[in-house]
C-alpha cells in the first residue's frame, strides 16, 4: 500500500469524522496528516454556512483552520469543546492511543480533555493488539535536568530511550519542552504506564491517550468502519 492509499485512507476518515459535527459546536481540532483532511473538511462547511468555531492543537492547525476560514477561539478563553477530532500513530483493541508523532500530544491531551466527546480517525495500519513495537512513546519532558529525567523513565520502562531531534538539534515542542521517544516492546496495562511516568519529576504529559476515544473511525480498503466506544 503506497502512501497516497493511505492518504486516501485517512481522508475517507476524516470525511466520515465531520458528520459528526452540527451547527454552533466548538470543534477540538487535532493536529497531523489525518486531521489536515478534517480541517479542510470543516472549512468546506464553514463555507457553506454551517456556524462553528475551533480550538486548533498546534500552529500548524491554526494556520491551516484560518486558511480555511474556521473561527478560532483564543487558547487564553475557557473553552466548551463539544467534539475533539484527531489523529493517531497507534490503537490498540481497547480504543488506547499513542499520540503525539507529531509532538503535539501537551495541546491534543488538554484539548481531548475539556471536550464532551473524543472522536479518533485513522487508516487501518494504526490498529495494532498491544501498543508500542514499531512506533515509540513519546514523553514530553522539561529540559532542566532532561537527561536524569529520561534516565528515571528508562528505568521505569526498561527501554531504550531517545531525544526526539530535528535537523541535528533536538526537537522544541511549542511549549518549549524536549520529546523523549520510548522504545518500548509491548505496552500491557497502558493506564499504569502513564500513571507511573506521570509521577516522574520533569515529565509534562506522555502520549498515551487512555480511556478518552468514544469513536473511533477506521478508514480501511474496504471502506470506513465506525466503532462507538461502549460507555463504562
Ligand atoms: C501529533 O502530535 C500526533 O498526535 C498526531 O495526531 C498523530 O501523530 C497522527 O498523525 P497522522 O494523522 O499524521 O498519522
Amino acid at each position: 500500500m503506497t502512501s497516497g492509499d493511505l492518504d486516501s485512507l485517512k481522508r475517507a476518515a476524516a470525511l466520515k469524522a465531520i458528520t459528526f459535527v452540527c451547527d454552533g459546536m466548538v470543534i477540538g481540532l487535532g493536529t497531523g496528516s489525518t486531521a489536515k483532511h478534517m480541517v479542510i473538511a470543516l472549512g468546506d462547511k464553514v463555507r457553506n454556512g454551517v456556524r462553528l468555531a475551533g480550538v486548533p492543537t498546534s500552529q500548524e492547525t491554526a494556520a491551516l483552520a484560518r486558511q480555511s476560514g474556521i473561527p478560532l477561539i483564543d487558547s487564553q478563553d475557557r473553552w466548551e469543546i463539544d467534539l475533539a477530532i484527531d489523529g493517531a500513530d497507534q490503537v490498540d483493541p481497547n480504543f488506547n492511543l499513542i499520540k503525539g508523532g507529531g509532538g503535539a500530544l501537551l495541546k491534543e491531551k488538554i484539548v481531548t480533555a475539556s471536550a464532551k466527546q473524543f472522536i479518533v480517525m485513522v487508516d487501518h495500519t494504526k490498529q495494532v493488539p498491544v501498543l508500542g513495537g514499531s512506533v515509540p512513546l513519546p514523553i514530553e519532558v522539561i529540559p532542566f535536568g532532561w537527561g536524569n529525567t529520561s534516565r528515571a523513565i528508562q528505568a521505569l520502562t526498561k527501554s531504550r530511550v531517545t531525544v526526539r531531534e530535528q535537523n541535528g538539534i533536538p526537537f522544541k515542542t511549542e511549549a518549549g519542552h524536549l520529546i523523549v521517544d520510548v522504545h518500548i516492546d509491548r505496552i500491557d496495562r497502558p493506564g499504569e504506564l502513564e500513571a507511573a511516568l506521570s509521577l516522574i519529576p520533569g515529565v509534562v504529559e506522555t502520549g498515551l491517550f487512555v480511556g478518552r476515544t468514544n469513536v473511533l473511525i477506521v478508514g480501511t480498503p474496504q471502506g470506513v468502519h465506525t466503532l462507538h466506544v461502549p460507555r463504562k
